[in-house]
């Protein structure tokens, strides 16, 4: 609740994110009774740092999309974000099987465009003027990953 009340934090995500305490026990138990479904806690030296989800997982196109959240912003650009993200494919394409994963994210979130890109993201194309934000709209850029494709370099 606390990650999702922060304007630094919305600001950067393309949907109103929830806020109150019966809107996330209403979302966890919805989540419960899922099957294509996967959140993980991002957790630095036992710190909850951050979510990562897998979303849609489809085991028959063997695809999945992803979406991720560092809900503290004085724990951006450390390379968290990066190394939660490759666990999360490792995991997606290794023990999953799928094939693709794919994501949304804003025209103007550079930080997470170039850690996507890093990883071995493409970009696939652009929902023009797709969300409505601080008072305009903006495009979102639809990226996506093979299995095939996944950058193995460790972080400098
Ligand atoms: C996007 C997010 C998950 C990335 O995680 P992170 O831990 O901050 O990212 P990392 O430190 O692993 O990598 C960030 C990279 O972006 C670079 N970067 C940071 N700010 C940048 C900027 N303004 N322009 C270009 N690159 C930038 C960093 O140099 C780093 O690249 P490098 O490893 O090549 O040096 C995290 O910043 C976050 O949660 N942001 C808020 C919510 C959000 O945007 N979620 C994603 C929605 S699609």
């Amino acid at each position: 609740m606390k990650w999702f009340s922060d304007a630094e934090v919305i600001h950067f995500l393309g949907r109103t994110a929830p806020v109150t305490m019966a809107e996330e026990e209403r979302w966890f138990r919805d989540y419960e009774r899922r099957t294509d479904e996967q959140i993980f806690a991002i957790e630095v030296e036992g710190n909850h740092i951050g979510n990562l989800g897998l979303h849609k997982v489809d085991r028959v196109h063997r695809k999945a999309d992803v979406g991720i959240v560092i809900g503290e912003p004085t724990l951006w650009s450390k390379g968290y974000g990066t190394e939660a993200m490759r666990v999360a494919l490792r995991y997606a394409f290794d023990v999953l099987g799928l094939n693709k994963v794919s994501l949304d994210v804003l025209e103007y979130n550079i930080r997470a465009i170039h850690t996507y890109e890093r990883l071995g993201f493409q970009r696939e194309g652009l929902h023009r003027e797709d969300v409505y934000k601080d008072g305009r709209f903006v495009n979102v850029m639809r990226m996506s990953i093979l299995a095939r494709e996944l950058e193995e370099t460790p972080s400098p």
